[in-house]
C-alpha cells in the first residue's frame, strides 16, 4: 500500500512536471545564456533535461541574443542534431525555427562537441570524434564567438574585426538585416523532412538574381532578374524591413525570414498568431504556379496549378504514362538498346511549354527539331518554338525531363510544341496471317472438340484441377499448321546447351507444374533468370511459340519479360526475367505468419496488376485477353512491383472486335459467369481481376474448402457484409494497417464489387478501373450485389470459332 501511494505521488509529481513544461511558456530570466563566448572553449551536446522550453524543442543552447539562440537543435525522435542558428519567441508555444546550420548534410549524434579552439577556429566533432565541420580560419586570431541580435554568428579577433560569419554562409534561409552578395546562394533542404542540400538554389550572379536547378547543366527557372541596388558597384540584395530587392514584403513588426522551399518556392513567413505563416510567394509572379521544375513531378504536366500525364491530343488512353505519386511513370521505358532504336516515337503536346528553354538549334524547323530527337538517344524530349510571323524556330533538347505547363494564353508572340520520346511496341508481330478455314474443317473439330471436352471437363472439374481445354482442342485437331510466324525478334533464342550451363544442369529447381518444372539460372552477364522446362509431349511446342509470340511483342512494366526461349528437337524451354519474390498467392493466403503485406503494398500490387491489365486490353491496335488472371499467375519482385504472367492461355483479337467466340478456358473460381455462353470480351480478366483484388484484401481463396460452409464462399460473405454494411469485417486480419485506412479499403472494395457484376456489361473497363484508382473518377453507384457463384459454370456449350484457334496451355502452375 505504502509503496503504492508513492509512486502515485512520483508520477502525480512528474504529470505537473509535464503539464508545466507543455504549455512551454518561457519567461525572460529563463534565457540565461550568453551572447558571446571566448577562446579556449567547448560544448557537449547534451540535452538540458530540466523539462523546460528549450529541452521540449531539443535545443542544448550555446548563445542567444535577441530572439535568435545558436546551439545544438535535435530531432527528438532520431538523435539527429544539426549546429544551427534559430529563431524563437519568448512566451510563445512555437518551437524554435532553423534559419542557419553548419551541418545540414552532415547531422551529428548526441554528445557531439563543438570546439572554439585557441588555434583560430570553430570546429564540430561527432561522438566519435570524427570532424564533421568547421569554419577553416586555421592561423586567424579569433578571440571569441558572438550571436548578433540579428542572428549572425561571428569569430571575431582582438580588434573585434569579424573574421568569419554565418552571414556569408546561408543556408536556405535569410533573416531581415541580411544580404546575398555576387557568388552567394540559398540552396533548399532535399525535402521537408531532409535537411540535406537538396536540388533548388537561389544566387546572385553578377548583377542579377536566377533560381536554378542544379543538375548538370544548371536549368534555371527564375530570372536573370537585374537587381535594383548597385550603388557603386557594391551588388547586393538585401532583405529590409518591407522589401527584398524589387520584391515588396509585408512591413511588420513582427518577426519575420525568407526561405527556399524544397519545391522550389521562395516564401517570405510571418509569426502570425503563434504560427509561421507564408505571406508572399515571391517568384511566382515572374514564374507563374506551373512554372516550377517539379511542380507535377518528373513527366508530369501542368495546366493551371493542376497535374496530369502526358497524352497524345485527343487521345484519352492512358497508356505510355502512369500517375504515380510524384510525377509520372514511363510504362514502357525507353530503351537505348541498338535493336530498340529503330522504335522510338515521340508523343506531341501540343501548347505545352517548358520551365527552361535553351536554344540547341537556331533558325530550324519542327522536322529538324524532332528529327534531332529521335537521331540521339540521350534526347528524351524536344521543345520546338516558333515565333509567329517567322518561319523559323528554336528547338531545345532536354535529357532529363521534369514537369511541362500549358502555353499562357496570354503569350501570344511564338507557338510551342512539346515532343516526348516514347517506346513503341514492336506491332509487326501481332500481323498473323489468317488461313481461310473450310466449315468442314471447323465442323468437325469443333465436333472432335466437344466430345474431348466433355470428358475433360467432367475428369478436371471433379479434381478442381485447372481445366485445360485448350490443350485437348489441339490435341484432338492434330498438329497441322506449321509455326512459320516470326518469333519474337525481341526474344532471344538460347541453345539447349546454354541453357544447361546457365541453370548448372538444372539444378536449382524453383517450381513444379502439370507441364514443366521451373528452374534458377544466370545469364553470362550475371542477371537472373527462371527458366521453364516443358516436359509434356511435342504438341506443346505450337503453345510455345504462342506464348513467344504474345509476350516478345509486348513490352510493359507490369509484364513478365520474356528473355529468350529455346526450341531444339525435344527441348523446349522459356526463359524469363527472375521474380524474387515469387507468385503472389504466397504472399496473401500465407501459411506462415511472417509472411503478410501492408496496405500500401496491397495497394499497389493491385494497381501494378491494373496497369497491365489495362496495357493489354487497351493497348495496341489488337486486344490481348489474358483470359487466366490468379494469384498465382501474378509474380512480384524484389520491390513488390507485381507483373503478370504465364499467357499460355492468352488470346489476341482485333481492336475493332469486342466479342470472340472462343473454348472454355481458365481456373475456376476465377472464371467469368458469360463463359458459359462462349462469347468473350475482357470483361472475363476484368471479373477474374475483381476476384483477385477481393482475395488481396480479405487474405483468403475465393473458395477456401478449410472453411465451415457458409464462410467457404468468399463472393456470398462479401454479398452479405456489403448489405450489412460491414465490409471491414472481410479484411484480412493479419494486416494491421488496413482498418486504419478504412475509406480506402472499403472503396477498393466497392472497385472488386464493380469488376465482379453478373452482367459483363456493367464491368468497367481496365482504364475505368485505373481512372478510379487514380482518384479521377468514382465508382459507379448502383452496384448490384448479387454475384452469382462462378464454381458451378453451365454445361459447356462451344460455338464454332471464328478466330484462328488459340493456343493449349502449357505453362501453368506454380513457378
Ligand atoms: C513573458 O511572460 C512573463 C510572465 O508570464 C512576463 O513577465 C514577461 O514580461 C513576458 N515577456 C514578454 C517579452 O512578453
Ligand atoms: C572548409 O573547407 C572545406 C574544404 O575546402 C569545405 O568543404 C567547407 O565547406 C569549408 N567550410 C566552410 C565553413 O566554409
Ligand atoms: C569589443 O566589443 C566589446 C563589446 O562590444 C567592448 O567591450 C570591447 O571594448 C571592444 N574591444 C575593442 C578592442 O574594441
Ligand atoms: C537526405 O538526402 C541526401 C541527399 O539526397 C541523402 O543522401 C540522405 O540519405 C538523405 N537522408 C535521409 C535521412 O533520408
Ligand atoms: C530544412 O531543414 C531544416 C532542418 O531540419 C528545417 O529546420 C527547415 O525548416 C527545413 N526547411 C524547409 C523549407 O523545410
Ligand atoms: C558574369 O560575369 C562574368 C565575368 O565578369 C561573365 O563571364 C558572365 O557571363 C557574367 N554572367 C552573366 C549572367 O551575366
Ligand atoms: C517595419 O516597418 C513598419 C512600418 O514601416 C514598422 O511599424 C515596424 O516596426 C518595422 N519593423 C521593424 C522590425 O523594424
Ligand atoms: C505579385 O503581384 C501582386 C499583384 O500584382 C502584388 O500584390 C505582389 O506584391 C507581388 N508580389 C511580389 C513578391 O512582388
Ligand atoms: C490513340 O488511340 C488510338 C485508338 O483510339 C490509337 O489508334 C492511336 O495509336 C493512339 N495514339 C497514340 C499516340 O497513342
Ligand atoms: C546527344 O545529346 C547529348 C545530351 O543532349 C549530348 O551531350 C550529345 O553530344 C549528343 N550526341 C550527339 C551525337 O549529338
Ligand atoms: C498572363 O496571365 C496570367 C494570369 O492569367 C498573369 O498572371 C500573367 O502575369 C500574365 N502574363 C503576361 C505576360 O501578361
Ligand atoms: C505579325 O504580323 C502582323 C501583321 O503583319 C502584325 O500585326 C503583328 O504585330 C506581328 N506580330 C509580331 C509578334 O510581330
Amino acid at each position: 500500500m505504502v509503496t503504492g501511494k508513492n509512486t502515485g505521488s512520483a508520477t502525480a509529481s512528474l504529470i505537473i512536471l509535464l503539464v508545466s513544461s507543455s504549455s512551454c511558456l518561457i519567461n525572460a530570466q529563463d534565457i540565461t545564456y550568453p551572447s558571446v563566448a571566448h577562446h579556449p572553449n567547448s560544448w557537449i551536446n547534451v540535452p538540458v533535461f530540466n523539462f523546460g522550453f528549450w529541452d521540449s524543442a531539443g535545443v542544448t543552447p550555446i548563445l542567444a541574443s535577441g530572439t535568435y539562440v545558436c546551439g545544438f537543435h535535435c530531432e527528438s525522435s532520431k538523435g539527429k542534431c544539426l549546429f544551427a542558428v534559430s529563431i524563437f519567441q519568448i512566451n510563445s508555444s512555437i518551437s524554435p525555427k532553423i534559419v542557419w546550420s553548419a551541418n545540414r548534410n552532415n547531422p551529428v549524434k548526441l554528445r557531439a562537441t563543438l570546439q572554439l579552439s585557441g588555434k583560430g577556429y570553430l570546429i564540430l566533432q561527432d561522438l566519435d570524434g570524427t570532424p564533421v565541420w568547421n569554419t577553416n580560419t586555421t592561423g586567424k586570431f579569433v578571440s571569441g564567438l558572438k550571436l548578433s541580435e540579428e542572428g549572425n554568428l561571428v569569430l571575431f579577433d582582438r580588434n573585434n574585426e569579424t573574421v568569419w560569419q554565418s552571414f556569408d554562409h546561408p543556408t536556405d534561409t535569410l533573416v531581415p538585416g541580411q544580404a546575398l552578395v555576387p557568388g552567394q546562394k540559398l540552396t533548399a533542404n532535399v525535402s521537408t523532412s531532409n535537411s540535406s542540400a537538396g536540388l533548388y538554389s537561389v544566387a546572385l550572379t553578377n548583377d542579377s538574381l536566377i533560381a536554378f536547378l542544379e543538375p548538370d547543366p544548371q536549368q534555371v527557372y527564375f530570372g536573370p532578374l537585374r537587381v535594383k541596388h548597385m550603388n557603386q558597384g557594391n551588388i547586393k540584395v538585401q532583405y529590409l524591413n518591407g522589401s527584398f530587392d524589387r520584391f515588396l514584403l509585408p512591413s511588420t513588426s513582427a518577426a519575420q525570414f525568407i526561405q527556399l522551399g524544397s519545391d522550389g518556392h521562395l516564401r517570405a513567413y510571418q509569426l502570425r498568431e503563434s504560427k509561421w505563416e507564408p505571406v508572399s510567394d515571391l517568384l511566382i509572379n515572374y514564374t507563374g504556379a506551373c512554372g516550377f521544375p517539379l511542380v507535377c513531378g518528373e513527366y508530369g504536366v501542368c495546366s493551371a496549378g493542376s497535374c496530369t500525364c502526358p497524352k497524345a491530343e485527343g487521345n484519352e488512353s492512358l497508356l505510355y504514362f502512369s500517375k504515380v505519386s510524384e510525377g509520372c511513370h514511363e510504362n514502357i521505358p525507353v530503351s537505348c538498346k541498338p535493336s530498340d532504336l529503330h522504335s522510338h516515337s515521340l508523343l506531341e503536346l501540343k501548347d505545352y511549354d517548358y520551365f527552361n528553354f535553351i536554344p540547341h538549334i537556331k533558325n530550324t524547323d519542327r522536322e529538324h527539331c524532332t528529327k534531332a530527337c529521335l537521331q540521339n538517344c540521350s534526347c528524351k524530349a524536344a521543345i520546338y518554338r516558333q515565333q509567329l510571323n517567322s518561319s523559323n524556330g528554336y528547338c531545345c533538347l532536354l535529357s532529363k525531363i521534369f514537369s511541362f505547363k500549358r502555353k499562357e494564353e496570354n503569350i501570344t508572340d511564338y507557338n510551342s510544341l512539346s515532343y516526348i520520346k516514347v517506346q513503341n511496341p514492336p506491332y509487326t508481330f501481332f500481323a498473323r496471317e489468317k488461313g481461310p478455314k473450310s466449315i468442314a474443317a471447323i465442323l468437325g473439330s469443333t465436333l472432335g472438340v466437344l466430345f474431348t471436352l466433355f470428358l475433360v471437363v467432367s475428369i478436371f472439374f471433379l479434381r478442381g484441377n485447372k481445366i485445360d481445354l485448350k490443350a485437348v482442342e489441339n490435341a484432338s485437331r492434330g498438329n497441322k499448321k506449321k509455326d512459320s510466324k516470326a518469333v519474337g525478334k525481341r526474344s532471344t533464342r538460347f541453345s539447349f546447351e546454354d541453357l544447361k550451363s546457365m541453370t548448372e544442369n538444372f539444378s536449382a529447381k524453383l517450381g513444379e507444374g502439370g507441364f514443366g518444372s521451373v528452374f534458377y539460372g544466370t545469364l553470362p552477364d550475371g542477371s537472373k533468370i527462371a527458366v521453364k522446362r516443358l516436359d509434356g509431349p511435342g504438341h506443346f511446342r505450337k503453345s510455345l511459340l504462342a506464348e513467344v509470340e504474345t509476350l516478345g511483342s509486348v513490352h510493359h512494366i507490369n509484364l513478365v519479360t520474356l528473355i529468350g526461349f529455346c526450341a531444339e528437337k525435344s527441348h523446349w524451354l522459356l526463359v524469363y526475367e527472375y521474380m524474387h519474390n515469387g507468385s503472389l498467392d504466397k504472399w496473401i493466403f500465407p501459411k506462415d505468419r511472417e509472411l503478410r503485406l501492408s496496405w500500401n503494398l496491397r495497394r499497389k500490387i493491385i494497381l501494378d496488376i491494373a496497369r497491365g491489365l489495362a496495357y493489354l486490353h487497351e493497348g495496341w491496335t489488337q486486344k490481348i485477353l489474358h483470359l487466366d488472371i490468379k494469384p498465382q499467375n501474378i509474380l512480384l519482385d524484389e520491390n513488390f512491383n507485381a507483373q503478370l504472367a504465364d499467357f499460355g492461355l492468352s488470346k489476341v483479337i482485333a481492336r475493332d472486335q469486342d466479342k470472340a467466340f472462343t473454348t472454355m478456358r481458365g481456373t475456376p473460381g476465377y472464371m467469368a459467369p458469360e463463359w458459359s455462353s462462349a462469347v468473350i470480351t475482357e470483361k472475363v480478366d476484368v471479373y477474374s481481376f475483381g476476384i483477385v483484388v477481393l482475395e488481396i484484401l480479405c487474405g483468403r481463396r475465393n473458395v477456401d474448402r478449410s472453411q465451415s460452409e457458409e464462410e467457404m464462399h468468399l463472393l456470398s460473405l462479401f454479398r452479405q457484409k456489403a448489405e450489412e454494411g460491414k465490409l471491414l469485417d472481410l479484411v484480412d486480419e493479419l494486416a494491421e494497417d488496413m482498418q486504419p485506412n478504412e475509406a480506402e479499403v472499403v472503396k477498393m472494395m466497392r472497385i472488386a464489387a464493380w469488376c465482379l457484376q453478373v452482367d459483363y456489361t456493367r464491368r468497367p473497363s481496365m482504364t475505368d478501373v485505373l481512372r478510379v484508382l487514380e482518384g479521377f473518377m468514382d465508382v459507379k453507384p448502383n452496384l448490384i450485389y448479387d454475384f452469382l457463384n462462378p464454381q458451378a459454370p453451365a454445361a459447356p456449350c462451344i460455338r464454332a470459332g471464328t478466330t484462328s484457334v488459340a493456343t493449349p496451355s502449357i505453362l501453368s502452375g506454380p513457378r
